[in-house]
């Protein structure tokens, strides 16, 4: 595997295919798919004053699955020799289960992709599938085919919501997680669940060393008289003459880090006194069963992970409530970052960590806004990122930087983006729209939400005005095809309408003459605060951006609406510590993006119309944290 990390702008599909060297290299991968809502999902910014008066989104992927020609074409190539014979059947099963619908059309977009993932798996490699309660039967059949039924180790219920509309019907609020693994031999951590506090208190005692086991002295024995070992004295102690015989709880020897239950009973009671887990006190009647436990210590992690609100205080030695490290992102949580499907760095990292260690390598095919990339990255695992949506690039690019700074941009490749004039003109006959993103991000703006019929607004950047609040805005208009002057005084309207303080006009085609002088004589914007002057309209080439030229503008503030908290001290400190200019720019630069092929355009289903999307459910109560009363349990004696 190449020793940078990458991040790949295009069809998954495309790029698993045109990536034969990863086949058997990754040890896991996540996958956050479409569902099959029904839905459109926007990415929400930030309230941008004058601009865009409510809060601004763009739609950033559509998930809503049709039967077409195209869709029936696909399935017959695939069912005819595309597939493994074991996914053929399967999808042909469900045609017939299904007929030509919705649902199979997902499946048909679904299966050739779970095929390539499970190709790319090492041997010791682990799948995760994050997916909602609509298709994660179907999924699950389609993955027993492809992986072997054997292969198939949990279905993981995780709480996505705390908040819920009238429904009637039992409130949704989980999603499934299908968890499969390539071989038997596959690299498991052993994650464990913390104690309850209130089972501590019940079992345990506190001494000088810590919290030590309280059990019942008979705790290893059950009643009842039995033939064989179990009957039998061990260590001159004999179950038998109280009537009992040796019993050891599972729940005692699952807390160990070795696996005893292949041992017989007096091997067992052997291994737990080696451990020092048993004390055999002269004159008791019982040996009696011995552990401390640290918060480190619990039970193996179980399959179902739901974050309990106002649990804070219930587990051992924590402040945190239940399952704290997975909880959900509530519409205002720090970590959003504004794209809707954005799911919690906590819940990748728990299984990040069950499943892989430093250094392993991470796949996301679906990589939204780069969660799976977040949270391998801070584990310190290499990570490979695909999405079919510039915004989603762009947004973990920025995420990378606003987490680790401008330098990690030298750690890992972006690929499928233009670098050259011919990768721009590709973009652009390939999708306008997305072009347009591209160009926008360029120059470290906002794209508008509309991409059509808004004054030529294609995007708002934003700067610091003064050290305090103030912020400036400049217009950005995109144009693809050629430029003429009336486009230059269109923006200047533009700009005066909005009160903004700039407008950047940028080109794929280069300006003229005309179109220069006139943007030369559209007059200064002056920044008081900084004593300096800029142009109130310029024009700037992509062949210009790409050579790394940047407008002559104030250092933006980078897009997108969480970040920016964490950019605006940052840049604010650069502004007024660093001279102005270029020099105080310079850091903020987009990093070189790569020289490749843009992908040619995906065979696409069909699809439906985006369509509005509402916002997300009500936020869930800010969680307050009692420190609650823990009701002291006396100990269980013997
Ligand atoms: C549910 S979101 C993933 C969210 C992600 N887990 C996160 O936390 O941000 C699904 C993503 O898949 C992308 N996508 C959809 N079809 C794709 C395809 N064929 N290839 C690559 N990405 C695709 C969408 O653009 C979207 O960003």
């Amino acid at each position: 595997m190449p020793a940078k990390n990458e991040l790949h702008y295009g069809d998954n599909l495309e790029v698993l295919t045109a990536h034969p060297a990863w086949d058997g290299q990754i040890d896991l991968i996540y996958l956050d798919p479409p569902f099959n809502s029904n839905r459109s999902y926007n990415v929400l910014f930030g309230k941008s004053k004058g601009v865009a008066g409510a809060q601004a989104q763009i739609q950033a992927f559509d998930d809503t699955w049709t039967w077409s020609p195209e869709v029936a074409q696909h399935y017959h190539e695939l069912t005819t020799g595309g597939l493994p014979l074991r996914a053929s059947d399967a999808l042909e099963a469900m045609h017939k289960l299904l007929g030509e619908s919705d649902v199979l059309a997902y499946m048909v977009m679904m299966t050739p992709r779970l095929v390539q993932l499970h190709r790319k798996l090492k041997d010791t490699g682990s799948l995760y599938l994050h997916c909602d309660p609509a298709a994660s039967h179907y999924l699950k059949i389609m993955l027993d085919a492809i992986f072997g039924p054997d292969q198939f180790r949990n279905e993981i219920i995780w709480r996505r919501t705390g908040a819920h509309g009238k429904v009637k019907r039992y409130a949704p609020t989980h999603d499934v997680i299908l968890f499969y693994t390539k071989t038997d031999d596959y690299k498991w951590r052993a994650p464990t669940k913390a104690f309850m506090q209130g089972h501590v208190d019940e079992y345990f005692v506190k001494d000088e060393r810590g919290w030590r086991t309280n059990y019942y002295g008979n705790v290893l024995t059950g009643s009842g008289l039995r033939g064989g070992e179990s009957g039998k004295p061990w260590k001159g102690i004999d179950p038998s003459a109280k009537g009992r015989h040796w019993a050891i709880p599972g729940a005692l020897v699952d807390d160990l880090d070795e696996d005893l239950s292949a041992m017989t009973q007096h091997q067992k009671l052997d291994r737990l006194l080696e451990l020092g887990h048993i004390k055999i006190i002269p004159g008791q009647a019982w040996p009696m069963y011995e552990r401390y436990i640290t918060p480190k210590d619990g039970t193996p992690a179980p399959d179902i992970w739901t974050y309990q609100p106002y649990t804070e205080g219930t587990v051992f030695e924590s402040d945190e409530g239940i399952d704290a490290d997975v909880r959900w992102l509530s519409p205002r949580d720090s970590e959003r970052l504004g794209y809707q499907t954005q799911k919690p760095v906590g819940l990748l990292k728990r299984i990040i960590a069950a499943s892989t260690d430093p250094g392993d390598v991470v796949l996301d095919p679906f990589c939204g806004c780069g969660t799976t990339i977040e949270a391998a990255q801070e584990l310190d695992r290499h990570w490979l990122g695909i999405d079919i949506t510039y915004i989603s690039i762009d947004l973990i690019q920025k995420r990378l930087r606003g987490r680790y700074g401008d330098t990690i941009a030298a750690t890992f490749t972006t690929d499928g983006i233009p670098r050259d004039m011919e990768g721009a003109h590709a973009l652009f006959a390939k999708s306008p729209f997305d072009f347009e993103r591209w160009a926008v991000s360029l120059v470290d703006a906002t794209p508008n939400e509309r991409q059509v019929g808004d004054r030529g607004i294609d995007g708002v950047a934003q700067f610091p005005l003064d050290n305090k609040d103030g912020k400036g805005k400049a217009i950005v208009s995109v144009k693809g095809g050629a430029l003429n002057p009336a486009m230059v005084r269109d923006l200047l309207g533009t700009v005066e309408a909005q009160k903004a303080e700039m407008g950047i006009l940028v080109s794929l085609e280069r300006a003229t003459r005309g179109v220069t002088d006139a943007a030369a004589h559209s007059g200064n914007f002056t920044a008081t605060a900084l004593g300096r002057s800029y142009p109130r309209v310029q024009v700037i080439s992509i062949e210009e951006l790409l050579a790394g030229k940047k407008p002559n503008m104030p250092t933006p503030f980078l897009p997108y609406i969480r970040s920016q908290r964490s950019f605006g001290e940052e840049q604010l400190t650069m502004k007024f510590d660093a001279p102005p200019g270029r020099a105080a720019r310079e850091p903020r630069r987009l990093e070189a993006v790569t020289a490749a092929p843009v992908p040619a355009a995906p065979a696409k289903l069909v699809r439906a119309p985006a369509k509005a999307v509402p916002a997300e459910e009500a936020p869930s109560k800010s969680v307050a944290k009692p420190a609650l009363k823990k009701a002291a349990r006396p100990a269980r004696k013997a």
